[in-house]
C-alpha cells in the first residue's frame, strides 16, 4: 500500500490492533507489532523465524516517548539531541513500567530504543501512540530490505501490510550503542559513525571478540546472500560478477562510480540481491576504504561473506544494474 495519510492511519490502526506492519525507516524497512502486545510480538518473531534469544528495537516518535521505555542518562539525553531523529539506536537499561512484552527484549533488563526520521515511520509512530518492536523485515539471516517488495517477495503473507514508501535513504541498519556499562559501547555499526559518536560524548568502545554474548543477534554469518562472496577483488574472474567502487569498467553493478560511501551504502544491499539473482558462481566485491560509512559497509560484507552457503551459479552474468541516464 501507498504510503498516503489513509494507508498511513489504516497501517496505525492494524498495528493497534496486533496485526504487523512493514514500513520504511531511514535505514531499512522494519517489520512492526505493537511492543506492549505479546501475541503480536511473537508473531514477528515467527514470520522472520528469528531465534527468540534475538532482541528487537523499539521504535518511538521522538526521544521523549523513547525515554519511556528505556531510562534516560546524560550521555543518552546528548546522543538523543544529537542524532534523533536518525539511525542510532541506544541500548539502555530497560524501564519495566513501559510494559514491554518480554519476548522484545528477550527477558533482558536492557532494551534497545530509536527515533526513526523517515517521514513515514515518524508519521506512523505518532499515530499509534504506543512503542513499535521493529526488526528489520527480512528472513533471519538475509539482507535488509530497502524496498517494499524486497518484504512482499521474502516475508509474503506473514506481513498484513506493507506501506510503500520508495527505497530508503541509507540503505544499512542504524548504528547501536550500548549505554549500560562504565563506558558507551559500539555494538553494531551503522548509519551514524564512530567517528560522529565521539565528537558528541568522547570515546566509545569495541566489543571485545571473547564477549559474544554483549550483542545478541549480531551474528558473525549474517546479511548474506545465496551466492558466494570474494572481497577486496580488483577485477571480476570468469564466472564471478563484479561490483564495483569507483572506477570499474568490467563491473556488473557499481555501488559509485564517484567513490561516494553514502552511495554504496544506499546501493549495496538492492544490488547484491541484483547480483545473487543472476546465477553467477561468485559475486566478487571491489575494496572499500574502512572509514565513516565504509567501515558499517565493511562489516555488512564480512558478514555477507561468512554466510553465503551455496556453491553459487554457472553462468556468466555482463551487464545487471541499469546505467543511472
Ligand atoms: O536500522 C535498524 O536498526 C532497523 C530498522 C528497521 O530500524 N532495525 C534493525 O533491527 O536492524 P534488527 O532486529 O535487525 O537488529 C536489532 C539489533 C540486534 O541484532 C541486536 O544486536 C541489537 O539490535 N539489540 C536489540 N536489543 C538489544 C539489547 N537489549 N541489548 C543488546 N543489543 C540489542
Ligand atoms: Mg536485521
Amino acid at each position: 500500500m501507498r504510503a498516503t495519510a489513509a494507508g498511513i492511519r489504516q497501517a496505525a490502526d492494524y498495528l493497534r490492533r496486533g496485526r504487523l506492519v512493514a514500513f520504511p525507516t531511514e535505514t531499512v524497512y522494519g517489520l512492526g507489532a505493537d511492543a506492549t502486545n505479546a501475541d503480536a510480538v511473537g508473531r514477528v518473531f515467527q514470520a522472520k523465524n528469528r531465534p527468540a534469544g534475538h532482541p528487537l528495537i523499539i521504535h518511538a516518535a521522538d526521544a521523549a516517548a523513547a525515554f519511556t521505555v528505556g531510562a534516560e542518562d546524560p550521555a543518552a539525553a546528548r546522543l538523543g539531541e544529537r542524532f534523533w531523529p536518525g539511525p542510532l539506536t541506544l541500548v539502555l537499561p530497560l524501564r519495566p513500567e513501559a510494559g514491554i512484552a518480554d519476548a522484545v527484549t528477550g527477558g533482558r533488563s536492557t532494551v534497545a530504543v530509536r527515533v526513526p526520521r523517515h517521514p513515514v515511520a515518524a508519521a506512523l509512530l505518532r499515530e499509534v501512540g504506543r512503542p513499535v518492536a521493529a526488526p528489520s523485515a527480512n528472513p533471519h539471516g538475509r539482507l535488509s530490505p530497502t524496498e517494499a517488495h524486497h518484504v512482499r517477495d521474502e516475508l509474503g503473507a506473514a506481513v498484513d501490510l506493507v506501506l510503500d514508501g520508495g527505497p530508503t535513504e541509507i540503505g544499512l541498519e542504524s548504528t547501536v550503542l550500548e549505554l549500560v556499562g562504565a563506558r558507551p559501547v559500539l555494538l553494531r555499526a551503522g548509519g551514524i559513525t564512530v567517528e560522529e559518536l565521539e565528537a558528541a560524548i568522547g570515546p566509545v568502545d569495541e566489543p571485545a571478540a571473547h564477549e559474544p554474548a554483549r550483542a545478541p543477534g549480531m551474528l558473525r554469518k549474517h546479511y548474506a546472500p545465496r551466492t558466494p562472496l570474494r572481497l577486496d577483488a580488483d577485477g571480476p574472474l570468469p564466472n564471478e560478477v563484479y561490483l564495483g567502487f569507483g572506477e570499474a569498467p568490467s563491473a556488473a553493478c557499481n555501488l559509485s562510480p564517484e567513490g561516494d560511501l553514502e552511495e554504496a551504502a544506499r546501493n549495496l544491499f538492492a544490488m547484491l540481491r541484483l547480483l545473487d539473482a543472476k546465477g553467477a558462481r561468485r559475486i566478487a566485491v571491489a575494496p572499500i576504504p574502512d572509514r565513516h560509512l565504509g567501515k558499517a559497509i565493511n562489516d555488512r560484507l564480512r558478514r555477507a561473506e561468512r554466510g553465503a552457503a551455496s556453491p553459487g551459479g554457472t553462468g556468466v552474468v555482463q551487464t545487471v544494474c541499469e546505467r543511472p541516464s
